[in-house]
């Protein structure tokens, strides 16, 4: 049999919305108000957009940013964006059901030619949760000046991540950064971060992933993570920098924040 052939069996084999619900699990045991996030940027959206937008996920992993959003809205459209391999499989394998309205493109975010690879226009919105903290200030401020070039005027970005405090208010980080420890530990027990590497040694473990998590492993070998992440004083000033009008956090839990700007 074909290699190809024996790919594609094993992808029929798997329960890819159990994948997608494992990716969700875990996310939430780190962020128990996830839900409640997402529905904050849904309900901005519903209040400066027309039903049939088109929407743009920074960073959406296996999509689970892109799934709510067009069961919320039915008319809507939207691509989701992502370096990582195995998520962006599963995210492809358990959309199937939503055809052309939720596209994956495999782009690393802080490319300078990401608007070539992602193929659009224009869009209406620009969206991102629990990702953008990846990126050094100086990449961060480049993706916004290029996402004010791609939405159209009226258009609007809303950014949903962990945004830390600036020095001047340090004690209310460390507020932050207890709460978020304490519900991990709720979650996961005293070794935080086993929600997240179980769910990536189970992954390495599946059969159906085993190429894209070889593919995983080669492009993750050397990435810097070592950067400070961004402060909310430097996604405030850089979105206005790149032409935004009215830019503000609109929900908040400590560091977890949405923040909105319109075009
Ligand atoms: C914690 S996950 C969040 C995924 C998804 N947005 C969610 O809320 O479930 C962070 C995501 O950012 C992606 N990411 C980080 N840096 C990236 C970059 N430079 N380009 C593309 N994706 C990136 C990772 O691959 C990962 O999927």
């Amino acid at each position: 049999m074909p290699e190809n052939a024996v790919v594609s069996d094993e992808r029929t084999r798997v329960d890819w919305t159990e994948w997608q619900r494992r990716w969700d699990d875990q996310q939430t045991g780190y962020l128990p108000h996830r839900e409640a996030r997402f529905e904050a940027m849904f309900d901005v959206l519903a209040e400066v957009l027309p039903e049939d937008f088109v929407a743009l996920d920074l960073a959406g992993g296996p999509g689970s940013l892109g799934r709510r959003l067009l069961a919320r809205f039915p008319a809507a459209t939207c691509v989701s964006v992502d370096f990582d391999p195995v998520l962006l499989e599963i995210g492809r394998q358990s959309s199937t059901d939503l055809g052309d309205r939720l596209r994956f493109v495999d782009a690393d975010i802080s490319r300078p030619d990401l608007l070539d690879l992602l193929g659009l226009d224009q869009v209406d919105a620009v969206l991102s949760s629990t990702a953008l903290h990846w990126l050094p200030p100086h990449a961060l401020v480049a993706l916004y000046g290029r996402m004010g070039t791609l939405l159209r005027p009226g258009g609007i970005l809303l950014n949903a991540d962990n945004i830390p405090f600036g020095r001047e208010r340090g004690r209310f980080q460390e507020m932050a950064e207890a709460r978020r420890a304490r519900h991990a530990v709720a979650a996961f027990g005293a070794d935080m971060v086993s929600g997240w590497r179980a769910f990536w040694e189970a992954a390495e473990a599946e059969p159906a992933l085993a190429a894209v998590s070889a593919e995983r492993n080669r492009r993750f070998a050397d990435l810097d993570r070592s950067h400070a992440e961004p402060i909310l004083a430097l996604h405030l000033a850089a979105l206005s920098d790149a032409g935004f009008g009215a830019v503000e956090v609109v929900w908040q839990e400590f560091d977890d924040r949405v923040i909105a700007a319109i075009r």
